[in-house]
């Protein structure tokens, strides 16, 4: 099986998985076979891990789109017109592209930088970073720069976070909580707030300081328009992702906890009305061939002289060993085996590709170009 066909035919493909599976490694190979493949394409990255850049072959990765020089993707085989664009987001400089949109007047904007609500929305709470993602990915694709867009997505615990978080984000701020307490603040600085609101109030400022209390209230009162700004970029992200043209790529490890999270995952897809690209079973261990005689592993030895430092000179020994050894990788593979079948049958037949856990680290565009002989070969 091939994932060719998203490379070629959608335009946004969002990569998402639980930590360290491999998205990051697979969006860039995407996005270098997007290249490849004549499409305008970039990728965006908001792992603050230099990873991306390194296997690109860039110094590093900024807000700002980078080129890729040509001659790094020619030398890994035929370009045919594709360009490939590299960034990685800056969280807090996303949330102030959209705070300058609807917030044009500069004091306003001057205070709002020194509001701490805002500080928090746009840098530590909770969806925040998912966010500023998603709505940076709507505006470029508005801008139709680009023929192909891929989205690597943050290192989260559980990858359900991902889809969640603008709705999440937008319910904090939203929050009934919230909005009382704005309009409390409001009215009693309007001097017309009863004496009981004004009890909560200092009440609450003895807990939470009157500073916060003022930011809370500056921030839900005075900027309405950018709460409908960020409310408005939330719904359309949502409805750029329930697009036809985007596809969720589903990256896990062949462990079943982790096939298990794909299919959940892959199940409120469908709940959400988004639709799956493929799954990509990364580090799958890949089986030799059957039996592999001590005759033959002698011979290896032969061939390998390294390998006779396991057990000093007794190539019987070192031959017992590895042959050993070769059967517990050949149980690895059919354990792996079984649980792609069970990804195969549960979602009868999906698109998946399976790539081999290799014996080097991927870091730079030849590695990645290993990968894509079996995720879009
Ligand atoms: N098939 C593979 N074989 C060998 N090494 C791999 C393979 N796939 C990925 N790696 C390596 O595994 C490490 C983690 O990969 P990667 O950074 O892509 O994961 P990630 O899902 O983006 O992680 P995070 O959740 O932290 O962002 C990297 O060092 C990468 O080079
Ligand atoms: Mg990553």
């Amino acid at each position: 099986m091939s994932l060719g066909f998203l490379v070629r035919e959608r335009r946004i493909l969002v990569c998402v998985g639980s930590g360290g599976v491999g998205k990051t490694t697979t969006a860039a190979a995407f996005a270098l076979a997007g290249a490849r493949a004549g499409r305008r394409t970039l990728v965006m990255t908001i792992d603050p891990a230099k990873r991306l850049a390194n296997s690109l072959g860039l110094a590093h990765l900024e807000h700002e789109e980078q080129r890729v020089p040509d001659e790094k993707i020619a030398a890994v085989g035929a370009r045919s017109g594709g360009s490939l664009h590299a960034m990685m987001l800056d969280q807090k400089r996303a949330f102030d592209e959209i705070a300058d949109r609807y917030l044009p007047d500069p004091e306003a904007r001057a205070r709002l930088g020194r509001n701490r609500i805002y500080q928090q929305m746009s840098s530590t709470l909770a969806g925040s970073h998912e966010y500023a993602a998603m709505a940076k990915l709507w505006a470029v694709s508005r801008e139709g720069r680009y023929d192909l867009i891929i989205l690597d997505t943050p290192p989260t615990e559980n990858a359900l976070d991902f889809l969640d978080a603008p709705e999440r984000l937008v319910g904090a701020v939203d929050s009934p909580a919230l909005q009382w307490f704005a309009r409390l603040y409001f009215q009693h600085s309007l001097k017309v707030l009863g004496m009981g609101g004004a009890f909560v109030l200092k009440r609450l400022a003895r807990f939470v300081g009157s500073r916060f209390l003022e930011d809370v209230g500056q921030f839900v009162g005075e900027n309405g328009a950018l709460l409908e700004g960020f409310r408005e970029r939330a719904r359309d992200v949502q409805a750029l992702l329930r697009g036809s043209d985007v596809g969720f790529v589903l990256v896990c490890s062949p462990e079943p906890l982790s096939i298990e999270e794909a299919l959940y995952f892959n199940r409120r897809l469908a709940e959400q009305h988004m639709s799956l690209g493929g799954f990509v079973v990364n580090r799958v261990h890949p089986r030799g061939p059957d039996a592999v005689g001590r005759a033959e592993l002698i011979d290896l030895l032969g061939e390998r002289p390294e390998l006779r430092g396991f057990a000093g000179d007794d190539e019987v020994q070192v031959a017992a060993d590895l042959d050993r050894t070769y059967r517990d990788f050949q149980a690895l593979a059919d354990i792996d085996a079984r649980q792609i079948a069970r990804l195969a049958t549960a979602t009868s037949g999906a698109p998946h590709v399976e790539v081999p856990l290799f014996d080097r680290d991927i870091y730079d565009v030849e590695g990645l170009a290993l990968i894509n002989e079996h995720l879009v070969a």
